[in-house]
């Protein structure tokens, strides 16, 4: 059966998801020139949107080199997609040894990271017994947030010891995420985290060379501390993923403005409660995703903010609470001109399109299997993504 592409988005079931070409095309421009400028290259993290189409435009963006996953589902489906230079970017263990080995016996040059001593004697252990060689990077712990080894400690020296003294195992580098720079709420704040999982990155790696171990690669990066960086001296590449897309998150963090969000849902109304002044919308946290990501921000956006068809925001709507299948709009609370503004229930009809800006767009894309690329009102492409494990 031959399913014809709706020319305009009026036509498409709702909800689905909306990315807007050109603006999905300028935040990959910027992150593209400013990297670029700093004679580094991205390793875009592709978890954001899981598809081969929005990879192909950061690729065609330049400065970038390979890319990253979060699922071994990603690296399998990349791969495919003819993707080889893959980093696998969360820590790995045992029951996923088969399934790289399988990736890479298939030609896949996929690295893998570890931040334990446990973790890297089962892995000697496996690649021994499989003589089979792996690709490893050592992950970092610089700035408390989650996973990885102290930059400084004696753990790092003891990892990059038994990886480089194993028969079947390629100790590749070092690479951390500075998860800590989503509570960064400033420039100055976000560039001393930077500064400091640079810092901190290049002297692990300076540490492990001075002991005669190869360290050739020094992976960095997340969203906020890609674009505050000035100087990337001693780093092989910048991982960042949700900037293509940029969220209220992001926004909320001064890393980009509303207007930079490329991606939306979009809903139609489908009721209201007068008395409570709200309108209800078929998104609802299915939708829209649980992600309240800027619950602990200055300004809370409830699960998003309500945008018209086009996608021209209110200044006073938001998606106050959702339901599986519904989404509950109202006016924002704590400003009294937002009562000056047609409430949602006045505003709207049965029927209309609105579109909800989310607040994580990793979590609100992983909802979907496929995407509408957008210019305003008409339809350019279905984008399919993947999801699962
Ligand atoms: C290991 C790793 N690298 C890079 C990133 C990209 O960070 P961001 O989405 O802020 O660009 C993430 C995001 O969670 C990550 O977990």
């Amino acid at each position: 059966m031959i399913v014809m592409l709706p020319s305009s988005i009026s036509q498409l079931p709702t909800p689905c998801l909306l990315i807007e070409q050109a603006t999905l095309q300028r935040n990959i421009e910027r992150l593209s020139s400013h990297i670029g400028a700093l004679g580094c290259t991205i390793r875009p993290h592709v978890k954001t949107h899981k598809s081969v189409d929005i990879t192909k435009e950061i690729v065609n963006g330049g400065h970038t080199k390979g890319i990253t996953v979060s699922t071994l589902k990603e690296a399998q489906h990349f791969f495919s997609a003819g993707y080889t230079d893959i980093l696998y970017a969360v820590g790995l263990v045992p029951n996923k040894f088969e399934q790289v080995k399988y990736l890479i016996s298939q030609g896949c040059d996929i690295k893998v990271i570890l931040d334990s001593v446990e973790a890297a004697r089962l892995l000697q252990d496996f690649t021994q017994l499989n003589q089979t060689v792996f690709k490893v990077m050592i992950e970092l712990d610089v700035d408390h947030h989650r996973a990885g080894v102290d930059p400084h400690g004696d753990t790092l020296l003891e990892i990059a010891t038994i990886l480089s003294d194993a028969q079947f195992c390629e100790l590749h580098g070092v690479m951390t995420h500075a998860g800590g720079s989503y509570e960064c709420f400033d420039h100055e704040s976000q560039l001393a985290l930077a500064r400091q999982e640079r810092d901190f990155s290049v002297a692990a790696a300076k540490r492990i060379r001075e002991k005669g171990m190869p360290c050739p690669n020094v992976s960095i990066g997340s969203t906020p501390t890609a674009f505050a960086i000035d100087d990337l001296t001693g780093i092989t590449e910048v991982r960042a993923g949700v900037y293509v897309l940029f969220d209220l998150v992001m926004a909320g963090l001064g890393v980009c403005d509303i207007d930079d969000i490329a991606v939306s849902v979009q809903g139609s109304i489908i009721g209201f409660q007068h008395d409570k002044h709200i309108a209800l919308t078929d998104a609802g946290w299915m939708a829209m995703s649980r992600d309240r990501g800027t619950a602990g921000h200055k300004i809370d956006q409830g699960y998003g903010v309500v945008c018209d068809a086009k996608g021209a925001a209110y200044s006073h709507l938001i998606m106050q609470s959702a339901n599986q299948e519904h989404g509950i709009i109202g006016v924002r609370d704590n400003n009294p001109e937002n009562e000056q503004q047609l409430s949602p229930d006045i505003l709207f009809s049965i029927g209309d399109l609105i579109r909800v800006l989310p607040n994580h767009a990793c979590s609100t894309a992983a909802q979907y299997g496929e995407f509408y690329l957008v210019d305003g009102d008409r339809v350019i492409a279905n984008l399919p993504s993947i999801s699962g494990w």
